[in-house]
């Protein structure tokens, strides 16, 4: 049995729980809410197949050991003959994953964190923890608390700066096989550029994803995400910094995020990652304050996923580069789900701090999945649900195959 409240929920060196730092004796940390991520007791083996009962929202109960049966050795070959590879940058001189599940920054850290807990030569690639120029503290706690469906962070982009992470992370990333993307932020898009600059060449360093969800602190606090010809601006200047493959990362926290995702295409972006958190709010339990010590935080899990797939859907239609889904992804339907919308990828976040091996098994549902449906790849299951007539400037996302 696994209570869903109160888990403990690591960020990097940041630990939330009983004894953190970031819980305050008037207000705890964790807020009781019915969990909608539940934990995953791995000691147990592996949920495939487990038969689980809801158990008034509070807990999980187990039934009993693992019942997947071990595939035969020609279902093995079946399986290993099913392409999942991916190349999320073929203009850019390629960033081919060998599987489209990705992990999504900010919920993996530096991906050496998880080294003993998951396989990590397994997932499509890692999206490391947001980093900027210098060094960042982090906003005040409390930091996060879960909401129902999902959680609100604040962590404020806390990072030890591109220098330290190319120093201590960049040697260890060289030798792993999964290709490790740097996710940059920055306040000025002199920054961003700087950072690229810095990772430009670095061995271990497959990719840039730029998280433009930050204020533009010269231009008013104004977000690049929300502003189109910011948008623009900044990814064609790192675009000139730098010869790695780029994401760019949408914000949802727009009215039509449809042009903004064509100017980042036009800009020279690889691909399009899609979404970041959604903006919110939680009060404090003595109702006399906002409970996050930013007062906003940036709401993600189960409970974004609608949103997230809205997004894919409507920019999948207006651009061709490919789009990489991110928000609220906990089983193999959500990744079918993203995947009709037109994503060629996916990103796991939130749910990794229930269950770290996810991404691992959805790369082989997959795969399982392929072979129920008699396919040899994966790439006959992307855009499916898209509309089947689309106007002069939506053709273009259907048509993408990896
Ligand atoms: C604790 C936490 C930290 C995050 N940090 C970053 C970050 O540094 N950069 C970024 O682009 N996104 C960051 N995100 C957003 C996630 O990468 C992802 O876009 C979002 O959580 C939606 O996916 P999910 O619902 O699967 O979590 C963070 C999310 C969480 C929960």
């Amino acid at each position: 049995m696994v209570k869903a409240k109160k888990q403990v929920i690591i960020f990097g060196d940041m630990r939330v729980g009983k004894d953190s730092p970031n819980r305050s004796k008037r207000t705890p940390t964790v807020r009781k809410v019915k969990s909608a991520i539940v934990p995953v007791d791995r000691t147990k083996g592996p949920p495939a197949g487990r038969p689980r009962v809801e158990t008034g929202g509070a807990a999980v109960a187990d039934l009993g050991a693992p019942t997947a049966p071990q595939p035969t050795l020609a279902e093995q070959a079946a399986l290993d003959r099913v392409d999942l590879s991916v190349d999320l940058a073929p203009e850019h001189g390629g960033l081919r994953l060998a599987n489209p599940i990705l992990v999504a920054s900010g919920t993996f850290g530096y991906g050496i964190e998880y080294g003993e807990v998951v396989d990590v030569g397994r997932l499509g690639a890692i999206c490391c923890k947001g980093t900027t120029l210098r060094p960042r503290a982090g906003n005040p706690p409390p930091r996060v608390t879960e909401t129902p469906g999902g959680m609100l962070n604040s962590i404020g982009l806390q990072n030890p700066g591109v220098d330290a992470v190319i120093e201590k992370y960049g040697p260890i990333w060289q030798g792993w096989k999964v290709p490790v993307i740097v996710n940059v932020a920055g306040e000025s898009i002199e920054d961003y550029v700087e950072v690229a600059r810095r990772l430009d060449g670095v061995p271990g360093v497959a990719g840039i994803e730029l998280n433009i969800s930050c204020p533009n602190v010269g231009k008013g606090g104004l977000q690049f995400a929300i502003d189109r010809d910011a948008a623009r601006a900044v990814t064609a200047a790192v675009r000139r910094a730098t010869e790695l493959p780029l994401l760019v990362k949408l914000s949802p926290n727009v009215a039509d995020v449809r042009p903004i995702a064509r100017a980042i295409e036009e800009a020279g972006a690889d691909a399009i990652s899609a979404i970041n958190t959604l903006s919110g709010l939680a009060v404090a339990p003595d109702r006399t304050r906002a409970f996050l010590g930013n007062v906003y935080g940036g709401l993600s899990g189960p409970a974004i996923k609608p949103v997230a797939l809205r997004i894919v859907y409507e920019v999948a239609q207006v651009v061709s580069i490919p789009i990489v889904a991110i928000g609220g992804v906990t089983s193999i339907e959500d990744v079918l789900d993203f995947l009709a919308c037109g994503a060629v990828a996916v990103q796991v976040g939130t749910a990794i701090f229930a269950d770290p091996e996810l991404p691992v098994r959805l790369a082989d549902d997959l795969r399982a999945e392929c072979v129920r449906r008699g396919l040899d790849s994966y790439r006959p299951l992307i855009g499916t649900a898209l509309p089947k007539r689309m106007g002069a400037s939506s053709a273009k996302g259907a048509e993408y195959r990896p």
